[in-house]
């Protein structure tokens, strides 16, 4: 049986890796999901012919329950809401970890039985999986406007009072090596990191949120793989290796992205509330509002029209449209790309797998490098919903909160038309320059709706 056992499971890490490489592009994306969803399947199956395994009635509960908690949440999550679902699901798997440890220490009082690594790779496992779920707990709530997306904590105190709480964590986890056994050390190392999972998320602003998630992620991958090493579990030290450092990647690539360090993420502070906040403070500038009429015949008459998507594409779910409207300017014999932001939206990849969804060719769609330098041969730049990865102030104003931060550089195009409802702020809630540009149109309202009015007078010409 054992054998058997590890042949699955190493046919389910040969899937994980599989699955994982076609989640590198849009087109394999869906296949590579279902890969690795398979590969855990194996896994668990062959977990539950370990000899040894009782208490089915349980086990069976937990799946049914699970599948009915999961399945249709999953299901029905819009693609907007996909970070706080990314959130609740990670910290799930982080509380796991944490509860299996609990349950090893009252199985065997203070793992007494055990050797020290045993131990000691439980209470990692336990502290770790616990900040991550209640930090992720927190995430959600933010990110769901259950909870203010604005900063909240102690200010400078706030570090210290997190060091504080994780000092008192690992005292109460030595003292267990050291051969403690009463219960009230392991719930007190239980509560202090859950505590500290609320501290150290609670003053992170909303714009820092999917950073925070990925980190979380990680660290539950580290927290599982723990476990695993505790259980001689391979396939959970796999899974856990695997999450771990992809949540890392993701982390360290996303940060770059937004020209953020990672500990100036965790200090917190940056950020309003995940919505727009607030009216653009433009001062005495004013905008010039454009129609959908004027936007068409300026878009029919262009040699090349580069479509700058954000966030506001997603809340509008205007990708169909915008294909529907490239096509026609196409046949019109105008050039269309897509500019694609690695932060535009609320997630890695958000706009890709949009527009992919919509079927717009992928070799339209221009990475930022790769576009920056065509904005100056563009006659127009079509901004559908996006905000901060346009805004000229993060690389010409030095007192900027987003001053650093690689943008598109749609201010360089002959013409920019903006689609956006309103003069609110995006996700960073700052004012954006590129509005009161000369060569700056804004044509006001629902970005779907905008587009398919375009296109509608598009066809009339
Ligand atoms: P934002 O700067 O957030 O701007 C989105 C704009 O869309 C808003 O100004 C809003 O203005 C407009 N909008 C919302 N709903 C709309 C609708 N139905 N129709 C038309 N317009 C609509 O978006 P962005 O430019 O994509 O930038 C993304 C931001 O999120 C960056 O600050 C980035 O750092 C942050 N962020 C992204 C990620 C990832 S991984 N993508 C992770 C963390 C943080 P109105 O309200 O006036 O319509």
């Amino acid at each position: 049986m054992q054998t058997l056992v590890v042949s699955l499971y190493i046919v389910s890490f040969a899937l994980f890796i599989y699955g994982l490489m076609g989640l590198t592009g849009p087109k394999t994306a869906v296949r590579g999901n279902w890969i690795a969803a398979v590969g855990m399947g194996i896994a668990l199956v062959a977990t539950l012919l370990i000899p040894g395994i009782s208490n089915w009635v349980l086990i069976g509960l937990g799946i049914v329950i699970g599948t009915l908690l999961g399945v249709p949440s999953a299901k029905k999550v819009k693609m907007t809401a996909m970070p706080q679902m990314v959130a609740l699901f990670n910290g799930v798997g982080g509380g796991t970890v944490a509860l299996v440890a609990w349950v090893e220490f009252r199985d065997d009082p203070g793992y007494s039985t055990h050797p020290t690594y045993f131990a000691v790779a439980s209470l990692f496992s336990l502290i770790i999986g616990s900040v991550s779920f209640w930090g992720s707990l927190v995430a959600f709530g933010k990110l769901q406007e259950i909870l203010p997306g604005s900063p909240i904590g102690l200010g400078r105190a706030q570090s210290a009072l997190n060091g504080l709480l994780l000092v008192a964590a690992i005292v109460l986890a030595v003292l267990i090596v050291l051969g403690g056994t009463n219960e009230l050390l392991i719930i007190g190392a239980l509560l202090l990191s859950a505590v500290l999972g609320v501290m150290v998320v609670l003053p992170i602003g909303g714009a820092d949120m999917p950073v925070v998630i990925s980190l979380l992620n990680a660290f539950t991958g580290l927290a599982a793989a723990a476990t695993g090493l505790a259980l001689s579990n391979t396939a959970m030290i796999v899974a856990g290796m695997i999450v771990g450092a992809s949540g890392s990647i993701l982390t360290d690539q996303m940060a770059k992205a937004m020209n953020r360090s990672i500990p100036s993420i965790v200090a917190g502070g940056f950020g309003g509330s995940g919505a727009a906040v607030g009216g653009g403070d433009g001062g005495d500038r004013t905008v010039k509002a454009t129609s959908a009429s004027d936007a068409a015949i300026l878009m029919a008459y262009a040699e090349q029209v580069v479509v700058v998507p954000g966030y506001g594409m997603a809340v509008a779910q205007a990708q169909h449209a915008v294909k529907d409207m490239a096509k026609l300017l196409e046949s019109k014999g105008v050039t269309v790309k897509y500019a694609i932001h690695p932060v535009a939206g609320r997630m890695p990849g958000h706009m890709n797998v949009l527009l992919a969804e919509a079927d717009v060719p992928y070799d339209q769609l221009k990475e930022m490098d790769d576009i920056n330098g065509d904005f100056a041969r563009t006659d127009v730049a079509l901004v559908i919903g996006a905000n901060d990865v346009t805004n000229p102030a993060a690389r010409n104003d030095p007192s900027s909160p987003i001053h650093g931060m690689p943008i598109l550089n749609v201010d360089e195009a002959r013409q920019i038309i903006v689609l956006k409802r309103s003069m609110n702020s995006g996700f960073a809630g700052i004012d954006n320059p590129l509005f009161y540009d000369d060569k700056t149109s804004m044509l006001f309202g629902d970005a779907k709706k905008s587009v398919t009015e375009v296109t509608e007078e598009l066809k009339a010409l």
